[in-house]
């Protein structure tokens, strides 16, 4: 852990802005700047995962790193920035993890696939009832942060899977391939050595999307359901 005194930090700056400015003057003085990641800075990549005071994206609710604010700190705070902590996310350097088992979670069955050969079909010719297609919407908004894995006492991964699962078990288009999408994201999770839920409820909270702990009691059903199947 490193202490770094900073000045002319405004309110309205983002906590990114606040380490961009730390990062100017380190590279003007020839020391090397803190390694964070980012990317859209507007809350929809998912990559400016920091543990903030101890909190996955710091003590706001439903913002993402680069949406807090430093008026959410007062002047001559100390703020204890780490990296997500997960035996599933090694670190690469100082604040950046490799969050690339969510990608091989997602590449084990987070799609649909679809005839694109001149035969397809308008999406819009199948129709879904309101319910779920507001659930699966909400599921989808899911941006792959890790904070729901950095805030469990279990590293577990299951609001993330669920989420990635959920968004298409609630679509027609998602049941062809459910049972095997079901059962390998779900092993693809358990591979990559994340945790077990035992229901503590903190991802939900910390996550900057409010996706439901609903989502996790849906791919349990459905994981139930296709491991019983025949
Ligand atoms: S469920 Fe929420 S906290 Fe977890 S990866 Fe998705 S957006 Fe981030
Ligand atoms: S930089 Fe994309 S969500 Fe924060």
């Amino acid at each position: 852990m490193v202490t770094y005194p900073i000045d002319g930090i405004e309110d309205d700056m983002s906590f990114l802005e606040m380490l961009d400015v730390l990062n100017e003057e380190l590279i003007a003085k020839g020391d090397d700047p803190v390694e964070f990641d980012h990317d859209c800075r507007e809350g929809i990549c998912g990559a400016c995962s920091l543990q903030i005071n101890g909190e996955p994206h710091g003590p706001d609710r439903l913002v993402t790193t680069c949406q807090l604010h430093m008026r959410k700190f007062k002047d001559g705070d100390t703020i204890v920035i780490e990296p997500f902590r997960a035996t599933a996310f090694p670190v690469i350097k100082d604040l950046i993890v490799d969050r690339s088992s969510f990608d091989r979670i997602q590449h084990a069955g987070g799609y649909i696939s679809v005839n694109t050969s001149g035969n397809t079909i308008d999406a819009n010719s199948i129709p879904v009832n309101k319910h779920d297609a507001d659930d699966s919407f909400a599921a989808a908004t899911c941006i792959g942060c890790g904070a729901c894995v950095a805030a469990c006492k279990n590293a577990s991964a299951m609001l993330f899977t669920s989420a990635k699962v959920s968004q298409y078990a609630l679509l027609p288009q998602g049941q062809v391939e459910a049972v095997e999408r079901v059962e390998n994201m779900v092993r693809q999770m358990d591979l990559e050595g994340f945790g077990n839920c035992t229901n503590t409820g903190a991802c939900e909270i910390e996550c900057p999307k409010g996706i439901s702990l609903e989502n996790i009691a849906r791919m349990n059903r459905e994981y139930l359901s296709a491991t019983t199947k025949g």
